[in-house]
């Protein structure tokens, strides 16, 4: 491919949202030794994206340079193989996850590394599976590394509530939970109560209402876990809902969810907030998957959008009020 050329989105400065994303034609990369070149046909938004570009990981270094073409979870077919991959070959369907440093995502072609790269079967589309990385594997890796709870139905249930339950990580959420036999209690608005119940959960809260905002649930159950998918929920709101070791798993941590953590720590709490940031590997990609293609678990898809309109799929999920994923295709 080397000389060829591709059209990408990407901005070249922190801040501007969607109005800051340009549409260029730029040269296909070319993968490293241990890389895969992927012909993309599906990239899905995280709020992550966007975070990035606002400046809110600046002190990480992210994005590592600019200009930046975003987006890291995407399905495709692999068009060229580093000299040191064994594990696939051209033409081969995959999903993988792009380097959060570089991303890639919002382009017709993308490199990524062999080790998060993994086959996608023919049933798994390459919108369900581009769903998957991010956010399918915070949500099982905050239910079983840190909540402990087990997803299959030989494991102890426990009560778990998902906050945002209508969102990318929550939906996947609610469905984990529920293939554990695990009792669930989510908060949704009102127009997503029906789609959140279809999903599995045993009880849904509206969160503009009263009791949705005190996150109770309905049957009066204390939860062993909530994996906490929104934000502007204070410990003092969690507090009296969680069992005596229950845990809140804050997907979105800021300065005072880390002062809850800490003190929580300090002074011996049962109870416990720990902020988590999911960390993707290919062993998840391949759980993932095999779950969709056994059909266990769905992407939910809110919408897609073609690449040439991918600043209003970027809107879209700035906008947070999505059903699911937000897809782009090249
Ligand atoms: N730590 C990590 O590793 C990690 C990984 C992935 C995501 N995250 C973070 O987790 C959060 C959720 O991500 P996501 O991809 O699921 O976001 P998302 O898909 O954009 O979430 C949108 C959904 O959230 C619902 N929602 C918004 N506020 C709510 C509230 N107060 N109560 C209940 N539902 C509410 C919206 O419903 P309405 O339209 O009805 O308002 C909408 O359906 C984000 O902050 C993201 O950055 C963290």
């Amino acid at each position: 491919m080397a000389g060829k050329m591709m059209h990408a989105v990407q901005y070249d400065a922190y801040g501007g949202g969607a109005a800051g994303l340009k549409h260029v034609e730029v040269p296909v990369p070319s993968p490293k030794k241990n890389e895969v070149l992927l012909r993309l046909e599906a990239a899905s938004i995280n709020p992550v994206d966007w975070k990035i570009q606002k400046g809110v990981l600046r002190p990480l270094f992210l994005p590592r340079s600019f200009p930046h073409i975003p987006c890291t979870d995407v399905a495709g077919e692999v068009a060229e193989v580093g000299p040191q991959v064994k594990d696939f070959k051209v033409g081969d369907k995959v999903i993988a996850k792009l380097s959060t440093q570089y991303g890639g995502g919002l382009a017709e072609f993308a490199v990524a590394s062999e080790t998060l790269t993994a086959a996608r079967p023919s049933q798994v589309s390459p919108a369900e599976a581009a769903g998957l990385p991010i956010a399918g594997l915070t949500a099982r890796d905050a239910l079983t590394q840190i909540a402990g709870v087990k997803l299959h139905e030989t494991g102890q249930p426990k009560n778990i509530l998902v906050t945002a339950a209508s969102g990318g990580v929550g939906s996947y959420a609610v469905q984990l939970a529920k293939l554990g036999n695990n009792h669930v209690t989510a908060t949704c608005g009102a127009r997503n109560i029906d789609f959140v119940k279809g999903l599995g959960a045993d009880e849904v809260l509206d969160y503009k209402t009263p009791e949705g905002a005190a996150l109770r649930s309905p049957s009066g159950r204390k939860y062993d876990a909530v994996i906490h998918c929104t934000t502007g929920i204070p410990w003092s709101t969690f507090d009296p809902i969680l069992t005596e070791r229950g845990v809140v798993v804050d997907l979105t941590p800021n300065g005072s969810s880390f002062m809850t953590f800490a003190l929580k720590k300090l002074t011996f709490s049962k109870k416990q907030l720990v902020p988590f940031f999911v960390t993707v590997k290919r062993e998840g990609l391949e759980y993932l998957t095999q779950l969709v293609e056994d059909g266990k678990l769905k992407t939910i898809i809110d919408s897609k959008f073609p690449l040439s309109k991918a600043e209003d799929a970027w809107a879209k999920s700035i906008d947070g009020h999505a059903t699911g994923k937000i897809i782009v295709e090249p």
